[in-house]
């Protein structure tokens, strides 16, 4: 079908070869963002339709990742991959996906691919190959163990005591090998042998083929799961409030030849120059996401993620964050995604604020995820303040939710990766079908459409941070120092790198408050460039009283 075509603006690129450090991603979930082909998914073409919702002429990201966009039977939506080289015809043929690149960089955005290369689904060429054959050339690809023995009941033993991820064991039986095969997550998402040589050609080789066409990154779905132990030796067990917590994930996680094996993954990509890659880290400590980090490699840390709205709450995460990870190496911010609650209804609900004060609470957290230190990763729809929506059991799209009940360690994610609303139109502007899963039911109000035309919207004050971020090197590059204003629910820190000082204050209670604003390092005042509020105080001394009011941030530069 016919698609509008997309506006011939040929952009630079805002940033060079450090555009991941200086830059915003903004992941978009493809099924949810627009759909033009009205099957009531999103699509690639949607995507290509939107370019300006998201380049210069409206958010100004730098880049887009997308979530999974390859042939996939869709048990873990997507993240179930039967052909890592190909495009879904859900989203649209392989033609569609280099126009999309080709688009993206016209209106100056990267693009980032999601590679799941931990597993494969069950229906993938190579676990075919590999379950019908020991001795075939695919025979070593997948993580296969003789049964440890027979039970009572005459059925084969697990070779070792790993549970997935998603409930239950991690080892599933293959009669035709005899043999079980291991899954970190489903059982039709059998995980790869690293250690066999051909599956480390055949993932970099296919790694090469998107860099060919054009791809500027990639996000690497629980790469700290990659290797296990050579062995697979039992894990040791340990006090727990579930079967995974249960163990010491010693021997199937976080091996100590994984940072040779991101090196070797690095030198592709350095072949050329200002390509990223960021590491999604499995189960781990923020710490251990700031040992993985290295030059060019980035590691998502969840530290942001877990944080009610506390001023004490985020100063402490900001606090371990800096510490973990210190000068040398560069942190990410997220505080949304797909696998998690939205920060909007998350941070809101978490103090049982609603109404007004909900979204202010959404422009405030924008203004801590946009100042901080660190390559902020929006996830699609947090820029309307989008939330949580109520999806009945009946409709949800998350089958391990669904299967293992709870157990299951994410609850069911189909809340978090429902429709974009574009405007108060037929669905939405998202489709001209019945969408996958339902919208929230407040889309006629909250929908780009709407926002855009109003200059105190979320989208309003996103719009302004992100400009903000973009003129003030400091907020790209500096270095992050906490400041005490002596109100302990007010959260203040300063950013110092190639340009001006800046200054961020963050009201965190219903109250706001009032504050005295340090001393800047070299100049004399403050002047306010950017906020969650239209109106903004002029320009402030040191002594001058600051009135925050409820959940209101301000971002200053130091001036003559
Ligand atoms: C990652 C993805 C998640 C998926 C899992 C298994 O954590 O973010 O959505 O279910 O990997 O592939």
């Amino acid at each position: 079908m016919s698609r509008p075509q997309v506006a011939s603006v040929v952009e630079a690129p805002r940033f060079g070869d450090d555009w991941w450090q200086r830059g915003v991603v903004y992941q978009v979930y493809p099924r949810s963002f627009a759909d033009t082909d009205g099957d009531g998914v999103g699509d690639l073409g949607g995507i290509i339709d939107h370019l300006d919702h998201l380049g210069r002429d409206g958010l100004g990201v730098d880049a887009i990742w997308l979530s999974p966009i390859y042939p996939s039977p869709g048990l873990d939506v997507g993240y179930d991959v039967s052909d890592h080289e190909g495009v879904d015809a859900l989203f649209g043929t392989e033609t569609d996906f280099d126009r999309l690149v080709e688009a993206a960089h016209r209106h100056g955005i990267r693009v980032v691919l999601d590679l799941v290369m931990n597993h494969t689904s069950d229906q993938h060429a190579w676990f075919a190959a590999s379950r019908a054959s020991r001795t075939g050339p695919y025979g070593d690809w997948y993580l296969w163990r003789d049964p440890a023995g027979t039970g009572p009941d005459g059925e084969p033993l697990p070779p070792n005591n790993w549970v997935s991820w998603f409930g239950g064991p991690a080892w599933t039986f293959e009669p035709q090998r005899g043999q079980f095969y291991h899954h970190t997550f489903l059982a039709e998402q059998p995980e790869l042998n690293w250690r066999a040589p051909g599956v480390e050609a055949a993932q970099f080789q296919m790694v090469r083929g998107w860099l060919a066409r054009g791809v500027d990154g990639f996000r690497l779905d629980v790469f700290n799961a990659f290797l296990k132990h050579p062995d697979l030796p039992a894990n040791p067990t340990r006090r727990g409030s579930s079967a995974w917590s249960r163990l010491d994930h010693r021997y199937d996680v976080d091996q100590a030849d994984l940072p040779a094996l991101i090196t070797r993954f690095r030198d592709i990509l350095d072949e050329a120059p200002g390509r990223m890659s960021v590491g999604e880290l499995f189960v781990g400590t923020t710490e251990r996401a700031a040992t993985l980090t290295t030059d060019r490699h980035l590691v998502f840390d969840w530290e942001l993620l877990k944080r009610p709205w506390d001023a004490a709450a985020f100063r402490a995460a900001i606090r371990r964050r800096e510490r973990a990870f210190g000068p040398a190496r560069w942190p990410t911010i997220v505080l949304s995604n797909h696998d998690q609650p939205r920060h909007a209804s998350r941070l809101a609900g978490s103090i049982g604020a609603a109404g007004p004060d909900r979204e202010a609470i959404a422009k405030a957290a924008a203004v801590i995820e946009l100042t901080m230190r660190g390559t902020p990763f929006l996830y699609y729809g947090e820029e309307i303040g989008l939330g949580d929506v109520d999806i009945p059991p009946d409709e949800s799209v998350d089958p391990p939710a669904s299967w293992v009940g709870p157990e299951f360690q994410w609850w069911d994610r189909s809340q978090a990766r429902t429709p974009m609303p574009w405007s108060d139109g037929h669905g939405a502007g998202f489709s001209s079908g019945r969408p996958w899963l339902r919208l929230g039911l407040d889309w006629k109000d909250r929908n780009v459409a709407s926002q855009r035309a109003d200059p105190d919207s979320v989208l309003s004050c996103y719009r302004r941070l992100l400009a903000a971020r973009r003129e003030q090197p400091s907020l790209q590059d500096g270095s992050l120092e906490l400041v005490e204003l002596g109100d302990p629910s007010v959260l203040a820190y300063r950013r110092l790198g190639s340009g001006t000082e800046v200054l961020v204050t963050i009201a965190f209670d219903r109250g706001g408050a009032t504050v005295r604003l340090p001393v800047p390092h070299r100049e004399p005042a403050w002047r306010p460039i950017a906020g969650t509020r239209l109106d903004m105080p002029s320009r402030l001394a040191p002594k001058d009283p600051l009135r925050l009011r409820a959940f209101e941030a301000l971002v200053l530069v130091a001036e003559p």
